[in-house]
């Protein structure tokens, strides 16, 4: 009988020849999956993503499901006036642009974009790229040299690191503002660039940054700081402009990246800084001069979508209010939420293979909702993420939380366990 379960990393590091490597993927991983029917990331919908939508995979028939794994803060992907805009630049500007920015592909409504975001993060200019991940590696790759050193949140996006190749790399504890204290001392002026790279709302735990204590840090030891707010840029700050504005740091910190992806309701990424980092990376970021310029759908829609989260508060309040109130049913309950301060909610369950029965147990019950497993957080640290819209209804996080006290009676997952072999 199989005792072992499986991770994505057991993997990646095989000393055999790739066809071997891939062969194993497939009889140990992907068996591991089908057994447990564990699959479900890989589901496809049926029609639109809402928070009610259709969905298909390979163990079932399709199926309605009341869903918890859109970024769609705010409602904006479908919001009329953002499609209508969309529209309305596809029209006038064909679906594509068909040539890179840098080779006349660079659009008046992406250069007008690129003015209105700096604005609006209090930075002087910005510049779009066609994903939030290439907004952070491209520029990480080319800023970030041999004589420099990152020091990153050891809970930053995947997309940071894949950027730290040509640089020196030291791993931080997470949000722990005296270890950095002690790193920056500790190092002197061994390097000539010293970049700290954090999140503003962090995605897999849902808490923030507190970035004034960067802020004070960064001042007082000569380090510059990057700030990723993918997730908290339109949902927090008492103006939608993000964790930077809640710890009313804005124009105090060098380089903030973001997608469109979320909030923004499309998809694409920016990095707003200095004219002069901006331009630096006009000339030297290869994810955007080796890429097409985003779409006019995406930029056109993601203007709209700015214009809204400066107009419209209802959605970032409705937003608070569903996640307070989801919540509170949680913790009334015991189900451990660990330091989630923002609609990414993680109920924490433990064991990778627990999870995902779990979230088998809940798509069962018509909910459907990610098992986040190692790599994307720590081993044993699995844990169900639960992504709250402005949308849900509280019907909807009502019968959630049915489902989920019928799942915990069934697999025990209100507490978190860690020593589940795939046997039990
Ligand atoms: C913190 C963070 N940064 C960057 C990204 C990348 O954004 P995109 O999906 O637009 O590539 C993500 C995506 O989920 C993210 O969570």
């Amino acid at each position: 009988m199989e005792t072992k379960a499986y991770t994505l990393c057991d993997f990646i590091n095989l000393d055999c020849s790739l066809p071997e490597r891939v062969s194993l993927f497939e009889d140990k991983f992907i068996t591991q999956l089908n057994r447990e029917k564990l699959n479900g990331g890989w589901m496809s919908s049926i029609g639109p993503i809402n928070t009610e939508m259709k969905v298909i995979d390979n163990y079932s028939q399709e199926r309605n499901v009341i869903s918890f794994i859109s970024n769609n803060y705010l409602g904006y992907s479908k919001h009329p006036s953002v499609v209508e805009a969309g529209i309305e630049a596809t029209q006038i500007y064909g679906c594509g642009m068909n040539a890179a920015p840098c080779i006349g592909g660079y659009s008046d409504i992406q250069k007008k974009f690129e003015n209105d975001i700096a604005q609006f993060l209090h930075c002087e200019d910005a510049l779009t790229f066609s994903a939030g991940f290439n907004a952070n590696c491209g520029p990480l790759l080319v800023l970030l040299r041999k004589c420099d050193i990152a020091l990153v949140d050891m809970y930053a996006h995947s997309s940071v690191f894949e950027g730290l190749y040509n640089t020196n790399t030291k791993i931080i504890k997470h949000n722990d503002i005296g270890y950095l204290e002690k790193t920056l001392l500790s190092m002197g002026d061994k390097y000539k660039t010293r970049m700290v790279i954090i999140d503003g709302v962090y995605s897999q735990d849902g808490d923030i940054a507190p970035i004034d204590e960067y802020v004070r840090v960064c001042k007082k030891y000569n380090a510059m700081l990057w700030v990723d707010d993918a997730h908290g840029i339109g949902t927090i700050g008492e103006t939608g402009r993000g964790a930077v504005e809640l710890y009313k740091a804005l124009g105090h910190v060098d380089i903030i990246t973001g997608t469109l992806s979320k909030s923004f309701g499309t998809v694409g990424g920016f990095i707003a800084g200095s004219h002069q980092i901006i331009n630096f990376l006009r000339y030297h970021a290869k994810s955007n001069i080796f890429s097409t310029a985003p779409t006019p759908l995406t930029i056109a829609s993601a203007q709209k979508s700015l214009e809204l989260i400066q107009s419209d508060v209802y959605q970032r309040e409705k937003l608070q209010e569903n996640t307070h109130y989801f919540k509170n049913k949680l913790t009334e309950l015991g189900f451990d939420f660990g330091t989630s301060q923002t609609q990414i909610v993680p109920v924490k369950v433990g064991h990778e293979i627990k999870t995902g029965r779990a979230a088998r147990a809940l798509l069962e019950k018509g909910i459907y909702v990610a098992a986040i497993i190692y790599p994307g957080v720590k081993k044993n640290d699995a844990r169900l993420r639960f992504v709250i819209l402005a949308s849900h209804t509280k019907e909807q996080l009502d019968y959630t939380i049915q489902a989920l006290i019928e799942v915990d009676d069934m697999l025990s997952i209100r507490k978190p366990v860690n020593e589940l072999c795939i046997c039990d």
